[in-house]
């Protein structure tokens, strides 16, 4: 299928209920099919993408599958790109941040910048998320994430495609109805690489020294940016 990218949005309705009764795994070979050659997959590592990294590896799905090394990643993060590599025989793309923009940020404000306020700290998810975000979806028309409703207030109301107005390409949530122990169930049934950190109190996993363990009855986002406020956290990749 091959449309302007304006005509792109237009089609969600039609999609969606192409989409109705599909397993997520057959949602993602549907539009794998449909939108061969311009749907991509970005991956954290985090149990919700190794669980769609599994189902288009496994099923040898014509989805480009690419993860945002920042730059400040857990060693835990980098081992696990390393083994889902080795398992699956793939090598997963990585894209990196500008270094000019990195060298300039750091060189300015320091290596811990994104403490200082919910600015700085966005000005760094921006070097180092969102730009190399953008050169990835380049040509992409099907951006697949790992976004399930129940992760925060502001992803409840999501639906399974979204257009994306930042990025101007339509984002596909397979995982959005799945409740974590669903999803965790899976990741233990099919033997998929995890992060050991999964196993020390972190939920959900960004950069390192943005992102801590979490206590029982903590909010699933809990430790990300800890220091601020619940509505700020979220990193530029998704708007709402
Ligand atoms: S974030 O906005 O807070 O960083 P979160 O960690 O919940 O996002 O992840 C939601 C989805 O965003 C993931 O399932 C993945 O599709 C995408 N994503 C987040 N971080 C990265 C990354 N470093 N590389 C690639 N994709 C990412
Ligand atoms: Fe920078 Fe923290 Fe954002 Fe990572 S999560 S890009 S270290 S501010």
């Amino acid at each position: 299928m091959s449309q302007s990218l304006s005509s792109l949005e237009a089609q969600i309705p039609a999609l969606l209920s192409l989409l109705e009764g599909k397993t997520a795994e057959e949602g993602l070979r549907f539009l794998a099919t449909q939108f061969e050659g311009s749907i991509a997959f970005s991956s954290s590592l985090g149990l919700e993408d190794q669980l769609i990294t599994h189902f288009i590896y496994e099923n040898n799905l014509p989805i480009r599958v690419f993860t945002l090394d920042t730059g400040r990643l857990f060693n835990e993060t980098y081992s696990l790109l390393n083994r889902t590599n080795e398992h699956y025989g793939r090598k997963m793309e990585v894209y990196f941040p500008k270094h000019e923009a990195i060298q300039n940020l750091v060189n300015e404000k320091g290596p811990l910048s994104f403490y200082n306020s919910v600015e700085d700290r966005k000005e760094c998810c921006y070097h180092r998320k969102v730009e190399p975000l953008k050169r990835a979806l380049q040509g992409v028309q099907i951006w697949v994430t790992g976004i399930r409703a129940d992760q925060s207030d502001a992803r409840q109301g999501l639906q399974l495609l979204e257009w994306d107005d930042n990025f101007k390409v339509i984002k596909f949530n397979p995982l959005l109805a799945w409740t974590f122990e669903e999803v965790r169930a899976a990741i233990k049934e099919y033997r998929i690489p995890y992060n050991s950190l999964h196993d020390k109190g972190f939920i959900s996993i960004g950069c390192a020294p943005c992102t801590r363990a979490i206590r029982i009855g903590e909010d699933f986002r809990a430790g990300r940016w800890w220091w601020e406020d619940n509505s700020k956290k979220e990193c530029g990749l998704h708007t709402h």
